[in-house]
């Protein structure tokens, strides 16, 4: 069985008391006995504050981005080594706002999951394509080059540090969710494509979450198709019932 999994992606939300009594509220309200995992991804200022909080609960925290190198002059960057000494074990790379307004292109997140990976950092790395893409039919061919140019140069055991999020990129923000069999579908081509690649056994285990507009009225309609493993959520992960709501429905 794959593993479950929710996430919530703060983006530029929250300072640190706010990410603390959000966290706070997440932990009360969430049923322990649940096999989903969860992970919430405040700003990098608050990630060892979010850290500690969560600390000895289920909620796991993950940082929303980070440099390639493993130091050096690169002003306003974070490394790997300092996500994980605030205790953060996992990175979020290859959102689409940092591919739109920070011009990240696979070449580089390539090497950002290098660096994630030898600093033993688990990954949820996301990809889609854009409305032009998909109108223009070309949505399968552009996610697959996404996976192959950031991430098929990985080994099969490198797979177990993997998350993988398709967020197909007019959904994000906007309101407008991928119908479920519109999600299913990709997420089957995902996984193909994973099995051709690397054989059934990668693929099978690999969580591929769906985001993009994902809230607690359209939550268990998308993770109800066989392919969608949880959801990597926007908007409704700053509201703790919100976010509780989508984690009960995985
Ligand atoms: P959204 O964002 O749920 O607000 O659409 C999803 C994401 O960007 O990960």
């Amino acid at each position: 069985m794959r593993t479950k999994i929710v996430a919530g992606n703060w983006k530029m939300n929250k300072n640190v008391s706010e990410s603390k009594s959000l966290t706070l509220d997440i932990i009360a309200n969430l049923n322990a006995q649940s096999q989903t995992r969860v992970i919430v991804s405040p700003p990098a200022t608050n990630l060892a504050t979010v850290a500690d909080t969560a600390q000895g609960s289920k909620v796991e925290v993950a940082a929303q981005n980070m440099h390639q190198a493993t130091s050096g002059a690169y002003t306003g960057e974070i490394s790997a080594d300092m996500i994980k000494s605030t205790g953060v074990e996992i990175v979020i790379l290859g959102h689409s706002e940092r591919r739109e307004y920070f011009h990240e292109n696979d070449a580089l997140l390539a090497e950002k999951v290098n660096a994630a990976l030898a600093a033993k950092l688990e990954i949820i790395f996301c990809f889609g394509e854009k409305l032009e893409e998909r109108k223009a039919g070309k949505h399968f061919e552009v996610v697959k080059s996404q996976l192959s140019n950031a991430l098929f140069h990985l080994n099969a055991d490198a797979w177990k540090s993997i998350i993988l999020a398709y967020e197909p990129v007019w959904a994000i923000g906007t309101g407008e969710t991928a119908s479920p069999e519109q999600a299913q579908e990709m997420h089957a081509f995902i996984r193909q494509t994973l099995t051709e690649k690397y054989g059934t056994a990668v693929a099978e285990s690999v969580s591929i979450l769906y985001g993009g507009s994902v809230k607690p009225e359209n939550a268990v309609e998308i993770f109800s198709k066989p392919d969608v493993d949880g959801g990597l959520i926007g908007g409704a992960s700053l509201k703790a019932a919100d976010f509780i709501a989508i984690v009960n429905a995985a």
